[in-house]
């Protein structure tokens, strides 16, 4: 199939690309740049033998879009590119609105114009808010967000059910990802934040590598186990193979479908340490800080759904998550 991939040289985007490539796909990445190296596709071609097809352009840039959409018979559209920190969304509103929001409409309306209309959509667990049982599974209600970038979110997925519901022909899926972590095995393409992370995986690889004194956990007095705040950790390569089995459900004609992507198993912040520190034969040392607001103590997913209707789980486990997100750190200390 041809694919358009927006966001494609980001860190998911990158290693969804990989997987619709050893597919057999023909892929067409949309990516300003704005939070990525164009050497990520390059490395996804050195993985897989494949060249994606890449554009650089803003998806709000509608004349270019149409061309693309004009050059290329664009079969469905994973949807990933959108500005993604919680922090710096609560001190710039208006942007992640214009970009994740007003970028989302352009590319519906060009897919619109050129009767593309299978999307798989890149949504986030920050849609369920603090859930009131857990695990959390699709079934569970959206809770008010507590920051403009989940809002985003949340809206993009009202406005793609409302689309769906309008106009039964489209086929979307919006796929709601937990806490993807890892790189891929090869090492070559991984996360690779810009300034200091926001994110614990990347913040631990950057202490591992000597870039930073020590993790900061923030706090210890959660209603948890070990009373540091609980996750539910997935291989980004895992998330990635979700997406192509959510194209398989595309043609299908499945209409408007909700998917969890998660392994259904919480971890705690210290039981990541101690796992990374175990698997990889590297201290990470750490310090208590207080709670770092709007964080909630636990969220884990049940993937059931996925597994029952798309023949989807996640295989690769926390040692296989802290081995490649090493692996991939300390073979590029300075990002790509
Ligand atoms: P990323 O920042 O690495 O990738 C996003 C990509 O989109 C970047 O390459 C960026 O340059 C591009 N982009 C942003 N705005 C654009 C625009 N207007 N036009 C064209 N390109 C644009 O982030 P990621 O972690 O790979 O996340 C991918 C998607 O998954 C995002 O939509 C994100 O919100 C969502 N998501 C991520 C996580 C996570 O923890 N990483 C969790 C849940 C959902
Ligand atoms: N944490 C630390 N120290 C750090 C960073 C994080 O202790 O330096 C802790 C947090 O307090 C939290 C856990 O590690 O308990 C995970 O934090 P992350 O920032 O890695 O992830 P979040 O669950 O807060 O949020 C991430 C994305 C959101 C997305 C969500 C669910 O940032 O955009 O996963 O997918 F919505």
């Amino acid at each position: 199939m041809n694919i358009l991939l927006t966001g494609g040289a980001g860190y998911i985007g990158s290693h969804i690309a990989v997987e619709l490539l050893h597919a057999g796909h023909h892929v067409i990445v949309v990516d300003n740049l704005c939070n990525a190296d164009a050497k990520s596709l390059r490395r996804v071609a050195e993985i897989t033998n494949c060249e994606p097809l890449f554009f650089q352009t803003d998806i709000r840039n509608e004349a270019y879009l149409r061309q693309i959409f004009a050059a290329n018979r664009i079969e469905a559209c994973i949807h990933c590119a959108g500005l993604k920190a919680v922090g710096e969304s609560t001190q710039k509103p208006l942007e992640y609105y214009d970009n994740n929001i007003g970028g989302t409409l352009t590319l519906l309306k060009i897919m619109h114009k050129y009767n593309c209309k299978n999307l798989v959509f890149s949504s986030s667990a920050t849609v369920y808010g603090a859930a009131d049982t857990l695990p959390i599974t699709e079934a569970t209600p959206k809770k008010p967000c507590t920051n403009p970038y989940g809002w985003t979110k949340s809206m993009i997925e009202q406005i793609l059910i409302d689309i769906q519901h309008a106009a039964p022909e489209w086929n979307i899926i919006l796929l709601r990802y937990f806490n993807p972590i890892g790189a891929h095995p090869s090492g070559k393409i991984g996360e690779n934040p810009n300034g200091t992370p926001n994110n614990l995986m990347p913040y631990i690889t950057q202490v591992a590598v000597g870039k930073r004194p020590q993790l900061n956990v923030y706090g210890n007095d959660y209603a948890t186990p070990d009373g540091t705040g609980i996750r539910d950790y997935i291989h980004v390569v895992d998330l990635a193979k979700g997406h192509l089995k959510a194209l398989e459900a595309l043609s299908r004609n499945c209409g408007l479908q909700i998917y969890n992507l998660s392994t259904g198993n919480g971890y705690s912040v210290l039981d990541i340490v101690k796992t990374f520190e175990r698997v990889n034969g590297i201290a990470v040392p750490y310090k208590i800080e207080p709670r770092r607001p709007g964080d909630i103590a636990a969220c884990y997913a049940s993937a059931d759904k996925a597994a029952r209707e798309l023949g989807w789980r996640a295989e690769l486990g926390l040692d296989d998550m802290c081995r490649d997100a090493w692996n991939w750190q300390k073979s590029n200390p300075d990002g790509f």
